[in-house]
């Protein structure tokens, strides 16, 4: 079979921007065509299901009503900010970039401005898109951005990146995926999604309540018991093995064996094989979900765009901004 997809090994591709294009202060809006909207308005309507909006932490679901997005519609910037900027002082502001390297990400997060593409996925990219669009974007993250507690973890990620060394840019950056793109939480003894990477795809997020399922219908987590000590004590039985998952799927991710979610999925699998891992326990789902341990965070040196063969779930928002903390903080009170 030949795939002509293109293929994404970690390094969103060379863009080729027309910096004439970008967008200026004055003009940021974009009149959408019939078929983008029809797009968002599916987009939309595939995650805010009952049967999947249960998974969602309750604080996305009141940014959701802060925010007042029309599922028929994509908002306009001037929308956004209305509803953000008043709030928690964060602005919107549209660029042409597709993908925003952490450079200038960073140095836009430091003035406060959260970056929107202009690009929406196609229809032959509904299930799946590497690229993170301006549904991801807006539906994602910006419910969050209408509170204050979003925004003070936000807030802690470009001082730090600023007086950090190119070694630990790394591992910032891998705290920002594991939290805010891709992060859990427990929330009412459940374990509940955070990350706007998963919240953004009906498929990612399906997938990810699946496992939560798995590791109750497999005795991994008895849900009448508090569920984060479980989860921990797995980890720590687990942890060795945890790491040489982390180091197998960081090798086969240099040789460019993770770029799509078929070949990830089966990767992984025959991984677990060579190291001789049951797929049982912790490793007995699609996913494996552990803490958020910094130290095993920092072990992953290279996002894994295409899928996500782990997630990390704090104890709670607090436990997560304290986590961050421990890393960022030292490093952004450098001289
Ligand atoms: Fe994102």
């Amino acid at each position: 079979m030949i795939n002509n997809k293109p293929s994404y090994t970690g390094d969103i591709a060379a863009q080729e921007i027309d910096p004439t294009k970008e967008y200026s202060t004055e003009n940021q809006e974009i009149v959408f065509s019939e078929e983008q909207n029809s797009i968002w308005a599916d987009l939309f309507a595939g995650v805010h299901q009952p049967y999947l909006l249960e998974h969602i932490c309750n604080e996305w679901k009141t940014g959701m009503e802060l925010l007042q997005l029309n599922p028929k519609f994509i908002p306009t910037v001037a929308h956004l900010n209305n509803n953000i900027t008043t709030r928690t002082g964060w602005k919107i502001e549209r660029t042409v970039v597709r993908y925003t390297l952490a450079d200038d990400w960073y140095k836009k997060f430091a003035q406060r401005v959260f970056l929107i593409t202009d690009y929406l996925r196609t229809r032959d990219q509904m299930e799946f898109t590497p690229e993170p669009d301006m549904f991801h974007d807006i539906f994602g993250h910006l419910p969050f951005l209408t509170q204050e507690f979003y925004a003070r973890i936000e807030d802690k990620f470009a001082p730090a990146y600023m007086k950090a060394t190119q070694e630990e840019r790394e591992v910032i950056k891998r705290l920002a995926w594991y939290s805010t793109e891709f992060g859990l939480f427990v929330q009412d003894n459940r374990i509940k999604v955070f990350g706007a990477g998963i919240i953004s795809g009906r498929k990612e997020l399906t997938r990810t309540i699946i496992e939560f399922y798995r590791l109750g219908c497999d005795n991994v987590i008895d849900y009448t018991r508090p569920i984060y000590a479980q989860l921990y004590e797995q980890f720590l039985k687990n942890k060795n093995d945890l790491h040489r998952i982390i180091d197998g799927v960081n090798e086969l991710h240099q040789g460019g064996q993770m770029s799509s979610a078929d070949e990830g999925w089966n990767v992984v699998l025959s991984l677990y094989k060579k190291l001789n891992i049951k797929q049982e326990g912790m490793f007995g789902g699609d996913v494996i979900i552990a803490p958020f341990d910094v130290e095993t965070i920092a072990r992953i040196p290279k996002t894994v765009y295409a899928f996500n063969p782990m997630l990390f779930v704090c104890e709670s928002l607090e436990k997560m901004d304290e986590l961050l903390d421990s890393y960022l903080k030292p490093i952004a009170l450098r001289a």
